[in-house]
């Protein structure tokens, strides 16, 4: 997927601005040799400065062959038009690693004539590689979600098998009202009978693969950082907070105290109790909505993490039977997400509770235990 950035004038000047040694040169078309290329895009594109003077083409031959015709597009109708470009691109380094690249630019004609481009050549493959971890760990969230959620389970299963066997139906139907004809159509009912056989294999495949996708849920331990684990989850709720206007306060301290446990199952909790209170202060109005999440170190060697919100508080006519499964007051509440926050919490041998906080909304803390030491 290739994102597009528009950048207005304001942030483009802004960029050039930033520029070690601005305003660099970038690769000047018709007068390639007298190019005074800066040597930090000579050395992104893996030239030596000291020993290469490399031309348009030379360039142009370390752009990734799939992103090369398009860049060559963009320069020429930048250098037709008379205006700024920017784009991404990969290119490819002799030892074959590949970079991302971000080149902002524009073609301005020296007091001699020639055509250059004048602008910033950025190496982005880090931003990229973030972007694409932050990615997977949110597929790897939503997977486990999908599990742990049973209801969500539940409807995914009933609707992959549904559909084949909606179809299987159908074509027995029709398969027998061929046969069933005063002079029966053979070949029609075969077609039907085939499609009832591919339906039911399809149905077969999804059983398959939910079998395999719940094996590999298995709940993996290992050493983990909990303030990381609590940073993932909140770089994926981050924009779920803003939109409903909650601010959010972290006090993180338990750096250096490594926990043992399943860091999916963990921010599985951190979720819930997040969404849980984003959703209790959804109604509220009169006073700032705001989640607090601590980490301390306790002893004997573990953390607690404490999930806080302004919301109304527990109803003290149901708050003891929140824990339990299926236990909801929400309309299109599942009650399930507390429920299977205990028992993960149980699974690690830590400890899940609920109080009130002072002057409004609730407190949900739950510990963790330490590496054990043999
Ligand atoms: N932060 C909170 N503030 C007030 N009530 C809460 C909070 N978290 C959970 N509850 C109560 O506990 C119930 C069960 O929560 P949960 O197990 O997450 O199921 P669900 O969110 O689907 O209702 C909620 O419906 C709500 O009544
Ligand atoms: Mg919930």
């Amino acid at each position: 997927m290739v994102r597009r950035y528009e950048l207005s004038d304001a942030q483009w000047a802004r960029i050039a601005d930033l520029l070690p040694g601005k305003p660099a040169v970038g690769a000047g078309r018709s007068a390639p040799a007298r190019s005074p290329r800066p040597r930090s895009t000579f050395r992104i594109f893996g030239f030596d400065p000291a020993t290469t003077q490399p031309s348009y083409a030379t360039f142009m031959e370390r752009i990734h062959p799939e992103d090369r015709p398009s860049s060559e597009q963009a320069l020429e109708r930048a250098a037709r038009e008379r205006s700024r470009f920017q784009r991404q691109y990969r290119i490819v380094l002799p030892d074959g690693s590949v970079k991302h690249l971000q080149s902002v630019g524009q073609p301005d004609i020296t007091a001699s004539g020639d055509l250059e481009f004048v602008g910033t050549v950025m190496d982005i493959t880090e931003r990229r590689r973030a972007e694409e971890a932050l990615r997977n760990a949110q597929a790897e969230l939503a997977r486990v979600a999908r599990l742990t959620t049973m209801g969500e389970l539940v409807a995914s299963i009933t609707h992959e098998i549904k559909q084949p066997l909606t179809a299987v139906v159908a074509n027995a139907d029709t398969g027998l009202r061929w046969l069933n004809r005063d002079k029966p159509e053979l070949d029609r009912a075969r077609n039907a009978f085939s499609r009832i056989a591919s339906n039911g294999k399809r149905a077969g495949e999804v059983i398959r693969g939910l079998r395999a996708l719940a094996k590999k849920s298995g709940p993996q331990l290992a050493k983990l950082d909990i303030n990381d684990a609590i940073q993932e989850v909140l770089a994926l709720t981050r924009s779920e907070l803003q939109r409903h206007g909650v601010v959010l306060h972290t006090a993180l301290s338990a750096a250096d105290r490594p926990v043992f446990g399943d860091r999916v199952q963990l921010q599985q909790v951190l979720l819930n109790l997040i969404m849980n209170g984003v959703e209790a202060m959804s109604a509220i109005t009169d006073c700032p909505k705001v989640l607090a999440i601590t980490s301390e170190a306790v002893e004997p060697g573990g953390v607690l993490v404490a999930v806080e919100d302004t919301g109304p508080g527990l109803d003290p006519a149901t708050a003891d039977r929140i824990f339990d499964p299926f236990f909801t007051t929400k309309s299109d509440g599942m009650g399930m997400g507390l429920s299977i926050c205990r028992s993960i919490i149980d699974a690690h041998g830590g400890h899940l509770s609920v109080s009130p906080r002072v002057p409004c909304g609730t407190v949900f803390r739950f510990t963790v235990p330490g590496v054990p030491s043999s």
